[in-house]
Formats: C-alpha cells, sequence, structure tokens
C-alpha cells in the first residue's frame, strides 16, 4: 500500500510518499515540505496569506513527492484534516478528496497531532507499543499514552501557552524574530552561565484519570517579561537559556512522572519543540542512564513535515479505515476521538 500524505494545516505545504518496509514497517519513499516565508515579516502566521500559499504551492509541491518516490500514482491518499488553521487545513484537505475522485482511490483524512505523536514509528528500531508520546509543537503541549492505532488516553498537556508558542513570545520580548524557538536555542548555547532563575510552573492535575500533573507556560513568559523590565540590560543568551532550563524542566518533569506512574519506559518525542538542543540532550541523557528508552526523530521529523500524515493514513488504511469524501476539516480535534 503506497500512500501520498499531504499536509497544510499551518505554515508549510508538504507532501510526501510512504511504503511497505522490511517486518510489516512504513518506509518514507520521498518527503517535500515548502515552508512559507511570508510570515516572517508579520512576526506569526497569517492565516489567510497561509492559506493562499498553500492554494499556489499544494500542486507543484504534490507534483514533486510523487516524482521523488518515482510513482505515477498512489494506491491511497491521506491528508490533515484538522486540528489547525481551518482555511489552511481546508486546501490540502480538498486537493486531496480531489485527487482521490479523479484516480477513484481510497482517501483518508489524519488527525495532524496523531501524525505527530506516531512519527517516531518511522524511525529504526522506533519505540514498542505502549509508550508515551510527548507532542511538543507551536500549538500543542501533551503527553499521552500510545497503547495501539486510535487509543492516545492524555496525562498530561498546557493549560495555557504551548511550550512552542512561549519559545516564539519570549524570542519577540528578546525584540527577536519568528519562529522564536531555533533563535532561544541558538542564543541560549552562547550564555556564558546561569545568571537568572526563573520559576517552574507546576499545575495539579485536574481530573483522577490523568496519572501527572498538567503544565503552564504562560506565567514562565511573565516571569521572562518582569525580568527584562527589572534589569534592561540583561544579557539575552543567558535569559534565553534561563528560560530554555525552565522550559526543559517541566517537560522532562511530567515525563519521569509519566514513566513512574505508568511503568511504560519507552518515551517518543515530537513536534516542533523536539528540535530543540536541550531538550534532546537531556532526554538523551536520561536514555543513556537507562531511566527511560528515547526515539528521538532526526529534526527535520520532528517539525511538520508530509511523513507523518502519509504514516498514520497508511496505518489506518491497512487497519481497514478509510473516510468519506463529505469528512469536514476539524480545526480542534483530540488525536484519538
Ligand atoms: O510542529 P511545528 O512545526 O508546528 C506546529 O504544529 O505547531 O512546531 C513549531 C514550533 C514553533 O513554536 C517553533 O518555535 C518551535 O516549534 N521550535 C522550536 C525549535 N525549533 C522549532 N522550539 C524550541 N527549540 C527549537 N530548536
Ligand atoms: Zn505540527
Amino acid at each position: 500500500m503506497i500512500v501520498l500524505g499531504i499536509e497544510s494545516s499551518c505554515d508549510e505545504t508538504a507532501a510526501a510518499v510512504v511504503g511497505p518496509g522490511p517486518e510489516g514497517r512504513t518506509v518514507v519513499l520521498s518527503d517535500v515540505i515548502h515552508s512559507q516565508a511570508i510570515h516572517l515579516q508579520y512576526g506569526g502566521v497569517v492565516p489567510e496569506l497561509a492559506s493562499r500559499s498553500h492554494a499556489e504551492q499544494v500542486i507543484p509541491t504534490a507534483r514533486a513527492a510523487l516524482a521523488q518516490a518515482g510513482i505515477d500514482r498512489p494506491d491511497a491518499v491521506a491528508a490533515t484534516a484538522g486540528p489547525g488553521l481551518l482555511g489552511a487545513v481546508l486546501v490540502g484537505l480538498c486537493f486531496a478528496k480531489a485527487l482521490a475522485v479523479g484516480w477513484k482511490l481510497p482517501f483518508v483524512g489524519v488527525n495532524h497531532l496523531e501524525g505527530h505523536l506516531l512519527s517516531p514509528l518511522l524511525e529504526e528500531p522506533g519505540p514498542r507499543w505502549p509508550f508515551l508520546a510527548l507532542v511538543v509543537s507551536g500549538g500543542h503541549t501533551t503527553l499521552y499514552l500510545a497503547r495501539g492505532l486510535g487509543d492516545y488516553p492524555v496525562l498530561a498537556s498546557t493549560v495555557d501557552d504551548a511550550a512552542g508558542e512561549a519559545f516564539d513570545k519570549v524570542s519577540r520580548l528578546l525584540g527577536r524574530g519568528y519562529p522564536g524557538g531555533p533563535i532561544i536555542d541558538g542564543l541560549a548555547s552562547k550564555a556564558q552561565g546561569d545568571r537568572y532563575e526563573l520559576p517552574r510552573p507546576m499545575v495539579r492535575e485536574r481530573t483522577q484519570l490523568r496519572a501527572v500533573h498538567d503544565w503552564s507556560f504562560s506565567g514562565l513568559k511573565t516571569a521572562v517579561r518582569t525580568l527584562l523590565e527589572n534589569q534592561p540590560d540583561a544579557a539575552e543568551a543567558d535569559v534565553a537559556r534561563a528560560f530554555q532550563e525552565a522550559v526543559v524542566d517541566v517537560l522532562i518533569d511530567r515525563v519521569l512522572a509519566a514513566v513512574q506512574s505508568t511503568g511504560v519506559r519507552e518515551v517518543a518525542l515530537s513536534g516542533g519543540v523536539a528540535a530543540n538542543s536541550r531538550l534532546r540532550q537531556r532526554l538523551q541523557e536520561l536514555d543513556a542512564q537507562g531511566r527511560l528508552r528515547l526515539t528521538l526523530p532526526p529534526r527535520s521529523r520532528c517539525t511538520d513535515n508530509g511523513a507523518m500524515i502519509a504514516h498514520v493514513g497508511r496505518l489506518r488504511l491497512l487497519a481497514g479505515q478509510t473516510d468519506p469524501l463529505s469528512l469536514p476539516a476539524r480545526p480542534q480535534w483530540t488525536p484519538g476521538t
């Protein structure tokens, strides 16, 4: 089963082809991404501009993915159906449905977060089920217990800003650009030392069902703002480092709490913030200490891509699932629901 996947939920137009690999695995045959540079001048994603750019880029991107995979047409088509910017999602979704109609192929609508949370399975050897999936992106910060396809109880999530959003806002506070994650990451690597101390916000679990505490990142962002107001000459690399250390600390705190409460030691990281050097380093250290078993996809697979969408589409098709062409876009959508 060879699947073409289309992703257009935010500011990347992406298309990829996946197919069968050894031992029932899925392999990526091509993975093409067009990142929209137009938003840089606005300091964040402008939804209408994103939709227009997707409309221009989706056909050449899909063509390139098919050409690089060396195929004329796939066996099925998958596309992100949400969550994300509604207008942006609709471009890729409608395009994928049109391909499915024209080519008389099965169609699957994929949850973008499910794409991220299952993307570590594309790695060799990848996590074994059940695994703890930490999805840290610009719009979401959630720790799932991945028990099987479509079965992802939430163990912890943010009650306010997503971790990536906090990186983006702190970059703006420092007078820097968007996306903030790579900028803060780079600044922090030049820090002289631990000159500033920022809080580690902890929020109690909201329901009995949750195994660990939730996150909160908006207070941390406010703490950075206060620090900069009180110390206008603060060294920005050291502020970036203090902020990054605080984010990484609380992310790892919940992962370790979940390892303890569930007894599951398999941990898989995904989402844009999974590209963060310090987060990767700290988790690798915990893996080396034997406290967890980590699957860490390469940075290109952490940020938005088409392969993760094609992958989930393929898994669902192999499980006998397809979606009707009437499937709506879902701007809000919890994976597995
Ligand atoms: O998953 P993604 O590409 O898009 C969403 O679905 O949100 O994640 C984008 C987010 C942005 O907030 C960006 O600042 C953050 O990922 N990010 C990083 C790094 N690279 C990207 N955050 C921290 N460190 C990085 N190196
Ligand atoms: Zn994403």
